[in-house]
């Protein structure tokens, strides 16, 4: 299989340039830059790409990669810092830009020279965002300027008869306007990639390789029904067929039919499916409590428990099978290390199985391409498009004490509000959206009677990363079908409010 290395120098996109790569169905993986050379042989890259990087390539203890990497005779793209280091690591000299000169942020007007073969079927001008404050004042021997900004004569480098290139500014950033292209003539023209990393690939080797190490063993899996361990299942499903025991803990604060959603999708294959219906225990053991983080500790160690019993109903399993994604591994350093997810829901899960090893075939995927392999696998979109959903589910979505009564309300209040605003197609531009049902009763007139019921908040939020995120600008009609059908529909709830409150200095969730 053909691979892309990158090296990683401490820059902020090192995520994004994966992404773009695989976009263009090229695989790659993200290392750190002190990779050791024989480690950079074994792994047998097409290319080389150098990530951007806070420090400045002239710093004594600046990070450089092994130097051997220029002998490897393969191509190598330096991009903002990584482009410094390799015009430094060849004899060029880098310093910092002096005040009016190349110092350069954001969207950059560029001059390109459009025989080189970086920038094949370029037009000769095009923006490119920058973000440098160092510049090559000398270009190595053997090296051609073939970018150039109005401030900055040496915007883009290349030696083309070793296959070195170099760029100032960030190809990997939507503000770069031909950015992919750059990024795309760089692996098919000059590393000579095929395009063959596509998901029916990944499917059949990574099924081949889990038959072979799993052998005659048995794999323990802690179904959520979240789009990571749903994956995770259904390739081990296809892998390992009935040597996959799943346990699904229904803790009876899921949202209206999933865990029957969950337990059909997975139907079709020959694994054990252990569906624990544990709602009593959970809902006894939050009978009265109000407090937000009593109720996610309750609910968190309740799960662990159920858990326990059943895995110690199964005995000694070999593997424990996690739903490690590759954004995790990339963020705890990109080694080989097995990284022990701390998922709200299984936190703390491995130390009470006994099992030998821990699979994680989701390791090296972003979360698109879990999305891409779920459907490869055929699994139901209900499952692969959803939507984050707490580990302690409903539990915090019912504002104070949870009863079965108000969870009942809760689910067909929510599942008005999702189906509409599926059915209304808007689905793909909102990121979460989901409804709460507060701890406030307010008088109300239903018919010719007063009414003293309880309202539902909705909640629709767009963000990129959860860290903050905006309101959802809903049409203002949906919102008016959607409030109609919860009062006549839900029984017991005779008021319905939008949550117009950003994150911050609100959270997503209520509790
Ligand atoms: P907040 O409320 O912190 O939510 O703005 C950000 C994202 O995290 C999800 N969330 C949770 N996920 N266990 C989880 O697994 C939790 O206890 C939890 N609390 C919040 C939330 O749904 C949103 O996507």
């Amino acid at each position: 299989m053909q691979k892309i290395l990158i090296l990683d120098f401490g820059g902020q996109y090192k995520q994004l340039i994966a992404r773009r790569v695989r976009e263009q169905h090229v695989y790659c993986e993200v290392r750190p830059y002190d990779m050791p050379l024989e480690e950079i042989r074994r792994f047998d890259p097409c290319g080389i790409i150098f990530t951007g990087g806070p420090d400045s390539v002239y710093r004594p203890g600046a990070p450089r990669p092994d130097p051997g990497v220029f002998t490897l005779g393969i191509p190598i793209l330096g991009i903002c810092y990584g482009c410094q280091l390799l015009a430094q690591m060849q004899g060029g000299s880098v310093c910092a830009a002096q005040q009016d000169s190349a110092r350069e942020y954001g969207k950059t007007l560029t001059h390109f020279d459009v025989g080189c073969p970086l920038f094949r079927g370029l037009p000769a001008e095009s923006v490119t965002w920058m973000s440098h404050g160092d510049y090559m004042a000398r270009v190595p021997a053997g090296f051609t300027m073939v970018a150039r900004s109005d401030a900055c004569p040496s915007v883009g480098i290349c030696d083309e008869a070793r296959g070195f290139y170099g760029v100032q500014f960030h190809p990997e950033v939507s503000h770069t306007e031909y950015g992919s292209r750059i990024l795309q003539n760089f692996l098919y023209e000059i590393c000579g990639a095929e395009g063959s990393w596509t998901m029916a690939d990944f499917r059949h080797t990574a099924v081949a390789a889990l038959r072979a190490r799993v052998g005659s063993g048995r794999v323990l899996l802690a179904l959520s029904g979240g789009v990571d361990s749903s994956v995770t299942a259904a390739l081990l499903a296809e892998a390992v067929g009935e040597k996959l025991i799943c346990v699904f803990v229904d803790h009876g604060l899921l949202r209206k039919n999933e865990a029957d959603e969950v337990e059909a999708a997975f139907s079709r294959w020959p694994i054990r499916l252990i569906r624990v219906d544990a709602e009593e225990r959970f809902l006894s053991r939050l009978a009265g409590v109000s407090e937000p983080e009593e109720k996610r500790r309750i609910i968190g160690a309740e799960f662990i428990h159920v858990f326990e019993e059943e895995a110690k109903k199964i005995g000694r399993v070999e593997f424990l099978a996690q739903g490690t994604i590759y954004p995790d591994v990339i963020e705890s350093g990109g080694g080989e290390a097995a990284v022990i997810k701390s998922h709200h829901n299984v936190g703390g899960l491995p130390s009470c199985v006994d099992f030998q090893e821990i699979l994680e075939p989701l390791r090296m995927l972003f979360k698109d391409e879990v999305r891409a392999l779920g459907r490869e696998l055929g699994l139901p979109e209900t499952l692969v498009r959803r939507q984050p959903f707490p580990g302690p589910g409903l539990g915090i979505r019912v504002i104070g004490p949870v009863t079965r009564e108000k969870l009942e309300m809760l689910r067909e209040a929510d599942w008005i509000f999702r189906s509409e605003l599926e059915n209304a197609g808007l689905r793909d531009q909102l990121s979460q959206y989901f409804a709460a049902l507060t701890n406030m009763r307010s008088v109300g007139v239903m018919g010719d009677g007063r009414t003293y019921s309880w309202a539902v908040a909705l909640r629709s939020v767009q963000t990129d990363d959860f860290m903050t995120a905006d309101w959802s600008r809903l049409p203002w009609e949906l919102l008016d079908r959607v409030s109609v059908r919860i009062v006549n529909e839900v029984h017991g709830v005779n008021r319905v409010l939008y949550d117009i409150t950003s994150k911050p200095p609100a959270t997503v969730e209520y509790e």
